[in-house]
């Protein structure tokens, strides 16, 4: 019979099989996923375990401060920021395909951990020993939809599945591998992990690189960031964090279209809203948000964001379309 205390207690067997006396590194991205597996691994081989915040620019506002705050207040792990974002967006230029932009994304990521495990192995107790083990907080749905599940179609290269390295250095730890994220949520919260963390909404590894449909360039991720920035001040303020799954917010860079504002005419980037609802990601509904709701996000982000001239809504379910534009 399915109980969280006995999923929690197989998965820290397991890991302690796998893992031996061995450091571990963690891949924390700052969502439900991998804060839940880096907080099973803490419980299986506790110090043994380092956390990697890996800060690749493509972050929303605020987000790497909430790493910092939320989850090593919570937990006490050990964390390591790691600052590549010059590498992340020399990688991305010129770069608009999506898969191309989720498989650069997933290789620089490996790329960063394997720089990030050199330093901690430097500081590690066993010094000299290098990290053999890479935790990430891989669930069910991403192994299908990126072609790993049996007889699943490659929708898309998840940046921790179908966009890792053949010469991966590490062995995976991927503790969630086989679950779903109510079920992730349920194992957080026995394992103590506070609410703004494990309710969080879904925010996808890859960040606003897969947000803005062109380009990604530090110019289009401002715009963006502070577009995000007000949609998800607002989501909040109404009091609907909980019942929207996630609400995306899409820079379409490579359209613009022709507005007015005061008398001048301005040629601006529409911004896309995508609020969905789900119970685990693999289909969605959009969301019925209140009009006067969608109507307050559009205006300041019109008001707000010079660059945006002009605010849509996704009213779209998925299937036919997937939640993320990219
Ligand atoms: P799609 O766009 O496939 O998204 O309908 C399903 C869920 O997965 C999230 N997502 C990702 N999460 N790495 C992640 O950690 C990824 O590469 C990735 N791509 C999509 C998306 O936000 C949604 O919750």
């Amino acid at each position: 019979t399915w109980s969280t205390g006995n999923i929690i207690e197989e998965h820290v067997q397991r890991i302690r099989e796998q893992v031996g006396s061995a450091s571990v590194i963690c891949g924390l991205s700052g969502g439900v996923d991998s804060a839940v597996a880096a907080a099973l691994v803490q419980r299986a081989v506790g110090d043994q375990l380092t956390c990697v915040f890996v800060d690749h620019g493509l972050l929303r506002e605020g987000e790497a401060e909430q790493v910092e705050q939320d989850f090593v207040a919570a937990t006490g792990v050990n964390l390591y920021v790691a600052e590549e974002k010059e590498r992340f967006l020399s990688a991305l230029a010129g770069v608009t395909d999506p898969e191309q932009k989720r498989k650069i994304i997933g290789r620089e990521f490996i790329r960063s951990f394997e720089a990030a495990a050199e330093e901690v192995a430097k500081a590690a107790a066993q010094e000299g020993e290098p990290v053999r083990f890479l935790v990430q907080g891989t669930l069910y749905p991403d192994v299908v939809e990126s072609g790993g599940g049996e007889g699943a179609a490659n929708i898309k290269s998840h940046h921790n599945v179908g966009g890792l390295p053949e010469d991966l250095q590490f062995e995976l730890v991927e503790p969630l591998r086989t679950l779903f994220k109510d079920e992730v949520r349920a194992v957080g919260r026995e394992l103590g992990l506070p609410h703004e963390i494990v309710g969080r909404q879904p925010f996808p590894g890859p960040g606003l690189g897969i947000r803005i449909i062109g380009e990604v360039t530090e110019h289009n991720l401002g715009i963006l960031r502070r577009a995000d920035a007000i949609a998800r001040e607002e989501l909040t303020r109404a009091g609907l964090d909980d019942e929207v799954w996630q609400m995306p917010v899409v820079l379409l860079a490579d359209v613009r279209s022709v507005g007015v504002q005061g008398d001048g005419r301005t040629y601006g980037h529409p911004i896309v809203l995508r609020p969905v609802s789900s119970e685990d990601a693999m289909t969605a509904d959009w969301s019925r948000l209140p009009y006067d709701l969608l109507a307050r996000i559009s205006n300041r982000i019109t008001n707000e964001v010079e660059e945006v001239n002009r605010v849509v809504l996704d009213v779209t379910s998925k299937p036919p379309g997937t939640i993320e534009w990219e």
